[in-house]
């Protein structure tokens, strides 16, 4: 019989290959290559010819809603991420940098669960009994009937959670399979675990929701397949120095992906933001040059977020680009098209780029609000102070469309903006008008049109 061949498996991006070696060749990183102990004694081979078990095969038709009742915290923000709440028997990985507040979300949401005649089950594997039940009473919530353990041996919690609605394990990377021989955190202990978790959550039709580390770079730790093997996967992100944290949700096979919960992290736990767009504007100073209102759309949401620019002249032969929040790559193009388009001189500057309270912005029609902010900044120049932008910006210099324009523009209007600078639409409409309270449209279709505005020195009204 030929040797079982051994398998390798790369713990960071969960490349498989039949050779040890100390770098990764699929990601790059070094020490990361273990040995896949679950795949080692399979040798490839056919399918005998012994005939099968019949299955049963079933109508498209025959669901039935009931059974599938979500089960909602009434926590919204979470509520929403999660496609309007917990399927039953679904498995939900939620990932985010250490002290983002993973488990104080959990925690929340597990109390606010319990107190909805959910039978919730606390299983941390990273904190005793007591640190748990500590912060409880810190958050106010000692008195849910939550079910808690410390443990991290799956076989003993899997004996342990019969008849619960919702299982927490926090974090999947500290669990272990007694009869596996690897150490708690390696790549076949978390599939294994995680496999075996989801399997027993789906045969007692019970909600299970991960916590799962990220690597530097902000992936889940694991191997990829921890994300397929999910229903849900919802990143939990934000920047420790501010207090906005975001729930992203990246994979849902019950909902909506993109769609964002927003919650600020308080002294008395995480507190929901059911207004973001005033919230993240409310330290916005209007007389600053370099700062532009972007209306963007997380999900179906839509959110006012302030870019903000600031453009200095450099002394070093590559000027310095920094950038929080945006994607770097994109800045350096939207430069590109400026310098080349409109002729402005700003790639030779030192340039720095914020979206203010820690947001992430991920969707290109972030580019003409950045546009505006650059050319603001470049020329000391503050922008109209109720005045909107969205828009996609093309190599060419074209400003063009993108998704739910009115959704953005009602959110604009609602917080008192007068103005917007939105891409030209293609049918020939006059300007739109939102309907509750009237907001100014200019629709431009190239960015020259945007440097233009500011050259008039009257601000963007010279074109409405
Ligand atoms: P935690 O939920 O332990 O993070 P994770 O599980 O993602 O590692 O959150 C820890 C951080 O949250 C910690 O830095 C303190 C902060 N925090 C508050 O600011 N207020 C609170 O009420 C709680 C419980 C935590
Ligand atoms: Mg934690």
């Amino acid at each position: 019989m030929a040797k079982a061949k051994k398998n390798y498996i790369c713990n960071q991006c969960g490349s498989v290959t039949q050779k040890w070696a100390g770098k990764c060749e699929s990601c790059n990183e070094w020490n990361c290559i273990e040995e896949d102990l679950t795949s080692a004694q399979c040798v490839p081979k056919g399918m005998s010819t012994a005939k099968g078990r019949k299955i049963e095969l079933a109508p498209l038709g025959e669901f039935e809603p009931t059974n599938y009742k979500r089960a909602i915290s009434g926590i919204s923000e979470f509520d929403r991420t999660c496609g309007g709440g917990l399927v039953p028997g679904s498995a939900t990985l939620i990932g985010g940098e250490p002290g983002i507040g993973k488990s104080t979300l959990l925690l929340q949401t597990v109390c606010a669960l319990s107190k909805k005649n959910q039978r919730c089950v606390y299983i941390s594997g990273e904190e005793a009994m007591d640190q748990v039940r500590m912060r409880a009473a810190r958050l106010g919530l000692a008195d849910s009937p939550v079910e808690l353990a410390s443990a991290t041996n799956v076989r003993d919690i899997l004996s342990s959670v019969d008849g619960a609605d919702i299982l927490i394990i926090d974090s999947i990377q500290t669990m272990y399979i007694d009869n596996i021989d690897s150490a708690p955190g390696t790549v076949t202990q978390v599939r294994t675990s995680a496999q075996e978790i989801i399997r027993h959550a789906k045969a007692k039709n019970m909600s299970v929701i991960f916590v799962g580390h990220v690597t530097k770079d902000g992936q889940i730790a694991g191997p990829r397949v921890l994300e397929h093997m999910v229903d849900t996967v919802l990143h939990f992100e934000g920047d420790r120095s501010h207090q906005f944290r975001i729930l992203r949700s990246v994979k849902n096979r019950f909902g909506a992906t993109d769609e964002i919960g927003v919650f600020e992290m308080a002294g008395e736990g995480l507190r929901e933001v059911l207004n973001p767009s005033e919230i993240f504007l409310s330290q916005r100073n209007q007389n600053a040059a370099g700062s532009a209102v972007l209306a963007a759309l997380e999900g179906s949401r839509p959110m006012l977020v302030e870019v903000q620019a600031l453009v200095a002249p450099s002394t070093l032969a590559s000027p310095r680009r920094s950038v929080l929040g945006w994607d770097p790559n994109r800045l350096a193009m939207i430069v590109a098209v400026l310098e080349t388009r409109t002729g402005l001189q700003i790639s030779g500057c030192d340039i720095f780029l914020n979206i203010a309270g820690g947001i992430r912005i991920n969707e290109p029609a972030a580019d003409l609000a950045v546009a505006a902010a650059l050319i603001s900044a470049l020329q000391n120049n503050p922008l109209p102070p109720e005045t909107v932008f969205f828009g996609e910006i093309g190599l060419a210099g074209e400003v063009r469309q993108i998704a739910q324009g009115d959704l953005r523009l009602k959110e604009a209007a609602k917080l008192g903006f007068r103005e917007a600078i939105i891409p030209k639409s293609k049918n020939k409409k006059p300007p739109r008008k939102v309907a509750a309270n009237e907001i100014r449209i200019s629709e431009i279709d190239h960015i020259q049109m945007l440097s233009d505005m500011f050259a008039s020195n009257q601000g963007v009204k010279a074109y409405a």
